[in-house]
This record gives structure tokens, sequence and C-alpha cells, in this order.
């Protein structure tokens, strides 16, 4: 029931024009918005939306304006604190993640799930709309934007982006015990950085590995089965991994078969912080003059 002309509308500048680092999670948010908060939830939903302008956006993909957001962010969890202390416990399951972080069994304070859920919401939206971002550019840039694209191209798409582009570069974990990697000591308890964006570009497992080939996806190798972690692996393992993948392939489809694009960059390198963002720069949809059927 997505209304994309309209999302789409609300997230377009004065020019037309897509702003990266901003439009995808501006469009996730409201694409996700009844999962993340019934609409009855009103002063949650307002406190969601200045959560992912002031930090998901602000801090954690353009990272300029930490100032503004570290008096921001303590302002909104203790907002969120106080309307979540007020709802009661839900009694059928969970609808979306406010029932979600209410129903979480154990000693937690309405402060501790406030951290929660925008933790969540950092995951569903900020995640998932960088990607969205990094998906349809490249698409446009190489001619996915047509009527015809199939659903099995925008699957590898999709795979292809989070190879190059990992939205989560790197990830983090501590060491149970101290031991060698690749010869270097590692202490108990000291923080190793997996560098997921590094070993998505390994000459030894992917072939010509800096080029962007969706159709390496048609048969990939055991070996780029295993290299292959945009959600991360094991215990610490992204739960949403199948259901983001599934967003963003309904999103990249809606988008890429019902317009023509036009990418223009202001900065050549991708924009790193917290997440792998797309260059500097805008994107531009014009719908299509003939829409083929969507297979979703
Ligand atoms: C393209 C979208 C997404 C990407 C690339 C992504 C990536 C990741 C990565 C790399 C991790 C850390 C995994 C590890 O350390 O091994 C993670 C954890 C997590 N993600 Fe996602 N994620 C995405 C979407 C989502 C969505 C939609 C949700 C929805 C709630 C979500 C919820 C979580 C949670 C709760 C964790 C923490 C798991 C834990 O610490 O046990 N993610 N994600």
């Amino acid at each position: 029931s997505f209304d994309l002309d309209s999302a789409l509308g609300e997230v377009t500048d004065r020019h037309g024009r897509l702003r990266h680092q901003h439009w995808g999670v501006e469009l996730v948010r409201r694409y996700f918005a009844p999962a993340i908060a019934h609409r009855r939830h009103t002063e949650i939903n307002v406190l969601v939306d200045a959560y992912v302008t002031s930090s998901v956006v602000a801090d954690d993909i353009v990272g300029h304006v930490l100032r503004r957001s570290h008096r921001t962010v303590p302002a909104i969890r203790a907002g969120l604190a106080e309307q979540l202390d007020r709802l009661p416990t839900p009694e059928d399951g969970a609808q979306d993640l406010v029932d979600l972080v209410l129903g979480l069994p154990g000693d937690l304070t309405p402060a501790d799930r406030a951290q929660l859920l925008q933790r969540l919401v950092l995951s569903t939206v900020g995640f998932t709309g960088v990607t969205l971002e990094w998906v349809v550019m490249l698409g446009i840039q190489h001619g996915y934007d047509t009527p015809a694209v199939s659903h099995a191209q925008i699957q590898r798409l999709v795979r292809e982006a989070l190879r190059l582009y990992p939205t989560a570069w790197r990830l983090i974990r501590v060491a149970a015990t101290a031991h060698d990697i690749a010869g270097a000591r590692v202490q108990e308890g000291e923080h190793v950085l997996i560098g997921t964006h590094a070993i998505h570009r390994s000459a030894a497992v992917w072939d010509r590995p800096l080029d962007f080939r969706p159709s390496r996806w048609e048969q990939p190798t055991d070996a780029q089965r295993r290299s292959y972690l945009p959600f991360g692996k094991g215990d610490g393992m992204c739960p949403a991994n199948g259901f983001a993948v599934k967003a963003l392939e309904h999103l990249a489809h809606l988008i890429l078969h019902s317009h023509h694009g036009h990418v223009r960059l202001r900065t050549r390198k991708p924009h790193v912080r917290t997440l792998l963002a797309p260059p500097t720069g805008w994107t531009r949809l014009t719908p299509a003059p003939h829409e083929g059927s969507s297979p979703f």
C-alpha cells in the first residue's frame, strides 16, 4: 500500500532533486512508518522524526553537526522514555517496534527501552535508506531504470551494490582470548575491526573485484558466498537481513521500473561515517512514459 509518488514528492527538494545522504533515509522512514510506530503514537512519531533528522542523518550519515545532536539525542531519548512509560505492555504481541520494546521481558527502565527503540530506528531506517540510495544510483548508472527491468535483475543489483559498497563497512568484535591474527597479537578484551569493504574487494575471491557486475551473482562460488558479509556473521549477525533485502528489492523495483534517472555527483568518493553513503550529489527521477507490470 506504499504510495511511492507522494513519498518521493515529500523527499524531493524544490529543484526536483533527491539529495544524496538524505533522501534514502527520509523515504525509508516513510516506507517503514507503520512498522516503527502506529499512527496513534503521535508524540512518539514526532520524536522518531526528530531522531532521524538530527542523529541518523546528521551524525551517522553526514557527520558534520555533532555538537547539535549531542544536545538533541538525550532530549529525544528522555521524551521517548516518558512516552513509553505511559503506555501499557501490549497483550497481543508486537504490531510495531514500539510494542516490541514495550513487551521485552526483564528489568528494563523506560530509558533502556527508549535507547533500544532508537537503535532499532537507526538500523531500520539508516542502513536500509543509505543502501537504497546506492542501489538506485548504481541502477541508474548501469541502465536499470527501465520498465523492462526484471525482479531477477533487481535482486542481483542489490547484491552487487552491497558487495562494492557495504553500508556497514566494518564489523566490530571483542577478542574473547588473547590470540594472533595473521601475525598480529590481539589481547583479550581488545576491539577487532573486520573490514567488510576490503574483504568484498579481495582479488583472491572476486574476479575483477572493482568492477560493478551484477551478473557475477548468477553463479557465485562457495568462497564468494562465505566472504560476502554485508549483514555480518555469527552471533551478532543482522536479524533483519532477509527482510531488509526484500524491502530494498521492492523499493528499488518500484522506483527503477517507473522512472528514468539522472545522477549528478559533486565528489567522487563515497562518504564514510558510521555508514558508507554515496558521494555528495543528487539523483533526479522522471516518470517513465510506459510502465511495465510489477512482479511484486
Ligand atoms: C540494508 C539494510 C541493513 C544492513 C546493511 C544491516 C547491517 C547490519 C550489520 C552489519 C549488523 C552487525 C552484524 C555483525 O556484527 O555481525 C547489523 C546488526 C543489527 N541489525 Fe541490521 N542491517 C540492515 C537492516 C536492518 C533492519 C531493517 C533492521 C530492523 C530492525 C536491523 C536490525 C539490526 C539489529 C537489531 C542488529 C543488532 C544485532 C545484535 O547486535 O545482536 N537491521 N545490521
